[in-house]
């Protein structure tokens, strides 16, 4: 999505810029741009494509640009008009300049006002727009403040803008209206913008997380918050954040999917000591925390996502029926908001969202509480939207993820709905002490094992490597790959959907994710020999069945990728390539298997795009948090 950065103070401003844009390359964007103030102007330099491109435009006159103090950046996901120059931002209307992260949804009416009023927008967006309502606002006398305040009483929809005119110079102002807005002092004097907090984390480690509602009003010398309807002033609380800029950096990593991926124990074992009370004597106690209470009140789940926290969703079905024995949907964020769905008393939504900026789930979210039901939220990012669409957040500890792939923030979801479904079956006594002892040890031991299985020269690092090798370098066109079954049952099967998301995300290659039994029910007439099936097979409940499965595709001539216990010499012998766990079933419940299932299939997806030299952090066409429809 978006990027917004801006900054007035003492430093070089193009520097502070371009830095804070870097950072922000993560959330995937198209086009990107700078506006600096200078000699009483602004000074543009947009380009479609990469951030090189504008660093290149400041080439010829670094030294004379250098010398600005403020201005503002953006990095641009396309939703209204083509991924252009023109339609990059910043965008200048007279002597207003602005960048915008979201959408203006009367954008129409308010076009078609400002033609009859004789304007004529150089771009197809629907940030430019707001430029004129400013300077509209600003012919009339109003101060540049004020001009923001009035303009934006004339939009709707959720978004975030960082405005400056000529005729105010050194004055910069900022507007959280939904999309995110976050603002830091400069510990040399002056200000910091971005529409995230990491890439301030260079310049300060306190940062304000402004509300929904804010307007901040900035100089070299001061900074204000006012109330974006009244004009009046708001106190906000800096927040210190602990993330290290080491923890956002690649470590010696060649992609930060990578690092994320091998970052995974840790976030295993943060995520636990976040959820639960270690002192405590019985297992799978819920640490204090405003959530416990709502889930003690509910007789029914209803959990909502999207991508691959709908996954995780799926996965956490599994465990919140069959241990709590709670009733529970899934379904997705972007359908259940437009089907009526039937609630019933008692009923707790749970959204999941690694960003807790995602669209669609903040809609649903939203909804639901304007009628009442109560609602839960799971995230990675502290005071992110949906704390304020939600009654209590449950907040997984997996530290930044850069990688537009989510993968150590899918595990760590994951765990919070196991954990939440051991917390519930101790009140619903549905499990027995002693069982939810057994399975609090494996849960325990289970980062260790997994951190066991991600050494680089462990067998099932070693036979990832070797597997997607020889699926992708071996053999002439005659011979490749063209399309992959990920394919699973039981908890297996929500992996098998994840697996085919991460290989399409960042490999792009066709893949479908299957549960095993229904292959048979039309989707096996598309196996032959340059199909490739991934399966499944851990040493769990379904087995048997699944290697039924595996006979089958074997059978229709698909090269097959099996996945399971190393002992396993009957399933390995009938597969082309056999990936071993780290871990005999025996040693841990299977319930947990999956924690050890989805590592290796993130890791197929990333060496199969490394050999195929795609952008792994940044795949073609994707963003890191979807705040748009
Ligand atoms: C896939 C991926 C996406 C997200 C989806 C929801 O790797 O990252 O499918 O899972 O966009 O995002 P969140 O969890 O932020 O709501």
């Amino acid at each position: 999505m978006c990027g917004i950065m801006g900054y007035v103070g003492s430093r070089s401003a193009p520097q502070v810029l371009l830095e804070g844009l870097k950072r922000l390359e993560y959330r995937g964007y198209d086009s990107a741009g700078i506006a600096l103030f200078l000699d009483q102007h602004f000074v543009l330099k947009k380009s479609e494509g990469r951030l090189e491109n504008v660093e290149r435009l400041f080439q010829s006159e670094s030294k004379r640009l250098e010398k600005a103090t403020c201005g503002i950046g953006h990095t641009r996901w396309a939703t209204h008009g083509k991924p252009t120059t023109q339609n990059a931002h910043p965008h200048q209307t007279g002597h207003v300049v602005l960048v915008h992260n979201g959408i203006i949804e009367n954008y129409l009416e308010i076009k078609r006002d400002l033609l009859s009023r004789g304007h004529r927008p150089n771009s197809e967006t629907d940030s430019e727009l707001f430029g004129f309502l400013v300077l509209e606002s600003m012919g009339s006398g109003k101060s540049l403040e004020a001009a923001v305040r009035e303009s934006f009483a004339k939009i709707r929809g959720q978004c975030s803008v960082v405005v400056m005119s000529e005729r105010e110079p050194g004055v910069v102002v900022g507007v959280r209206n939904g999309s995110p807005l976050v603002v830091a002092r400069d510990p040399q004097g002056g200000v910091f913008f971005a529409s995230d907090a990491q890439p301030l984390l260079p310049f300060s480690q306190d940062v304000i997380f402004l509300d929904h509602g804010d307007l901040a009003i900035a100089t070299d010398q001061s900074l204000r918050i006012v109330d974006l309807q009244s004009g009046e002033v708001v106190h906000r609380e800096s927040s210190h954040l602990e993330w290290s800029l080491e923890q956002i950096d690649k470590a010696g990593f060649p992609h930060y999917m990578l690092k994320e991926i091998h970052e995974q124990p840790g976030a295993l074992i943060d995520t636990l000591n976040g959820l639960v009370d270690r002192d405590g004597f019985e297992p799978f106690t819920l640490a204090d925390q405003p959530g416990v209470a709502l889930l003690r009140q509910a007789k029914e789940l209803v959990l909502v996502a999207c991508g691959t926290s709908w996954h995780a969703a799926l996965l956490g079905k599994y465990w919140l029926e069959s241990w709590a024995k709670i009733p529970v949907s899934v379904d997705l964020a972007s359908e259940f908001r437009y089907r009526n769905p039937v609630i019933r008393p008692g009923t707790l939504v749970v959204g999941i969202s690694q960003s807790g900026e995602t669209a669609d789930t903040l809609a649903v979210l939203r909804d639901m509480r304007s009628r009442n039901i109560p609602c839960l939220g799971i995230s990675n990012v502290r005071r992110s939207s949906i704390s304020r669409d939600t009654d209590a957040v449950f907040y997984t500890s997996a530290g930044p993820e850069i990688g537009v792939a989510a993968t150590k923030t899918f595990l760590a979801q994951v765990l919070t709905l196991l954990v939440i479904a051991g917390f519930l079956s101790r009140e619903h006594k549905t499990l027995s002490s002693a069982e939810l002892s057994r399975l609090f040890e494996d849960v325990i031991r289970l980062p260790h094992v997994l951190a066991e299985g991600l050494e680089h020269d462990s067998e099932m690092m070693k036979k990832i490597e070797e597997t997607v090798n020889q699926l992708t370098l071996n053999g002439d066109a005659a011979s490749a790959v063209k399309g992959f079954f990920f394919m699973g049952r039981g908890y297996s099967f929500p992996i098998a959907l994840e697996g085919a998301l991460k290989l399409k995300e960042i490999a792009y290659d066709h893949a479908e994710g299957y549960a095993a039994g229904e292959l048979k029910h039309g989707p096996i007439a598309m196996l032959d020999a340059a199909m490739v099936a991934v399966v499944l097979a851990p040493r769990d409940a379904w087995r048997e069945k699944t290697g039924s499965n595996l006979e089958e595709v074997k059978a229709r001539g698909a090269k097959v990728v099996g996945v399971g216990e190393s002992a396993d010499d009957q399933l390995s012998h009938l597969c082309d390539f056999w990936i071993p766990l780290p871990v005999e079933s025996r040693k841990l419940d299977p319930a947990l298997l999956p924690f050890l299932l989805a590592p290796v299939v993130q890791l197929l997806s990333y060496r199969r795009a490394v050999l195929k030299g795609t952008d792994v952090d940044k795949p073609r066409n994707l963003a890191k948090s979807v705040t748009v429809e």
